[in-house]
């Protein structure tokens, strides 16, 4: 990825039809149960950003054939569930926590051993919070004071477990069930508040038997992932940053098409209509296991809230550019409950909050939350810290703000929006990529 920044500039009204990238936790799944299941899986609306390429090289260096992505579609052929090889080397998998943390627990049942690194961000991130129930359940996970590289001896026997999650963590949860797929007795997971359940989901995709109620869900080794075809909806949280742009920008008429609308993704759409946002939701629709939908967003003043703790996991990935919205809108919004924001791939409350103070805005930030009080942004020089989400979320803060924003070291928005400046540039946004010296 060659470093640039962005450059954005106040736009004029947002209008256009656009369709989004596919699902990144979507397309993670559809590699990872695709490699283990037993014949042929073909994925249509493949993510081929660098965090789900992550992935897809993993499996390959296990020795499992894949062929593409071409043109957002990947056919796997299935090794079943104790066909994967020892790789070569070590495993890279770059920014993306969703590839080391779920493939922490896959890894952990396996004959060979195997170890995990990434890139400077991911270096930084809780690994003790996948390693610490793996244990429970017999595996032997070495993190680096609790964080990657990751050392995996394989050739345990696992012990399925009841574990009770101190942390909302889909991530988590998606690595205990992969781990459950070869545990002895039943992992019985059961989380705190709702998290992304596309891992539960895409297991039934796979026809994989599990136990849902609530909070809780149970699995057994008993059975075996059957290939199938996976049609990976457009990402929700790709979605949010021309959502908050429309609604922001005078005059905008958007329609986005085919967005996931997984009940447990959809925390961005509520907490915007609570703020006045004009939100349509239109064709619902079922792909596969997953919702689907259309959105017709239209321009509308905002009024600060507070927002419901409840529904952060609902919404986790959105803060960045929900706190841009807040910077738009009349009034004060108020957020707690939000702690695992600063263990993100950065610390996603310190380094908005310093952006939007550089832009303008006063702000103050808690361990767990922030308080925004609406203005207007101007425009200035931010830092996005490598994180695709902060560089996304400026980027619309400079389509709104009253001079352009320079945002600088934006590479990484190829995790998980490689079109994003030429999706920005078709509905009319003013962001282009800026040498970054
Ligand atoms: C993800 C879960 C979330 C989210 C991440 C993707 C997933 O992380 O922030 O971008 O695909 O399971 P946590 O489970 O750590 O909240």
């Amino acid at each position: 990825m060659a470093p640039y920044h962005l450059l954005s500039s106040p736009a004029n009204a947002l209008r256009g039809d656009i369709t989004i990238p596919g699902d990144k936790s979507i397309s993670h799944r559809a590699i990872m149960l695709g490699a283990i299941a037993e014949g042929i899986t073909t994925v249509n609306g493949f993510l081929d950003g660098e965090d789900c390429l992550a992935t897809l090289r993993a499996f390959q260096a296990m020795g499992v054939a894949i062929e593409g992505p071409i043109g957002q579609r990947v056919v796997i052929h299935g090794v079943g569930k104790y066909g994967l090889k020892k790789p070569d080397s070590v495993i890279d998998c770059g920014n993306s926590g969703t590839t080391m943390r779920l493939l922490t627990g896959l890894l952990a049942a396996q004959s060979f051993d195997t170890e995990l690194t990434g890139d400077a961000s991911l270096l930084k991130r809780p690994m003790d919070r996948v390693s610490r129930p793996l244990h429970q359940m017999g595996a032997e996970v070495m993190t680096t004071d609790g964080k990657p590289p990751l050392s995996i001896r394989g050739g345990k026997a696992l012990q399925g477990i009841t574990y009770e999650m101190p942390e909302a963590s889909a991530q988590v949860k998606s690595c205990l069930l992969l781990a459950g797929l070869y545990a002895a007795g039943e992992t019985r997971i059961i989380e705190p508040g709702l998290t992304r359940d596309h891992t539960e989901r895409m297991l039934t995709a796979f026809s994989y038997p599990i136990q849902k109620s609530d909070n809780t869900v149970v699995i057994n080794a008993a059975s075996q992932c059957q290939g199938t075809d996976i049609i990976v909806p457009g990402d929700i949280s790709s979605a949010a940053f021309f959502i908050v742009a429309a609604t922001l920008v005078p005059g905008s008429e958007l329609f986005i098409r085919n967005v996931g609308m997984n009940p447990t993704r959809t925390g961005v759409i509520q907490i915007l209509q609570k703020m006045g946002a004009d939100i349509t939701i239109i064709n619902k629709r079922l792909c596969g296991e997953e919702l689907v939908a259309d959105l017709f967003v239209k321009h509308a003043p905002l009024e600060g809230i507070d927002i419901p703790a409840a529904m952060v996991p609902l919404a986790i990935d959105e803060f960045p550019v929900l706190f841009v919205a807040a910077s738009c809108a009349k009034g004060q919004t108020l957020l707690h409950g939000a702690k695992e924001l600063r263990c993100k791939e950065s610390d996603r409350i310190g380094v908005m909050a310093t952006g939007l103070q550089a832009l303008g805005i006063e702000v103050q930030t808690f361990e767990d939350g922030i308080f925004i009080n609406g203005g207007t942004l101007q425009g200035g020089v931010v830092d996005s810290h490598h994180d695709h989400r902060i560089a996304m979320a400026f980027a619309v803060a400079g389509s709104v703000a009253q001079d352009s924003v320079t945002i600088k070291d934006c590479a990484n928005v190829a995790t998980s929006f490689p079109t994003f400046v030429k999706t920005a540039n078709d509905v009319k946004l003013a962001i282009l990529e800026i040498n970054n010296d």
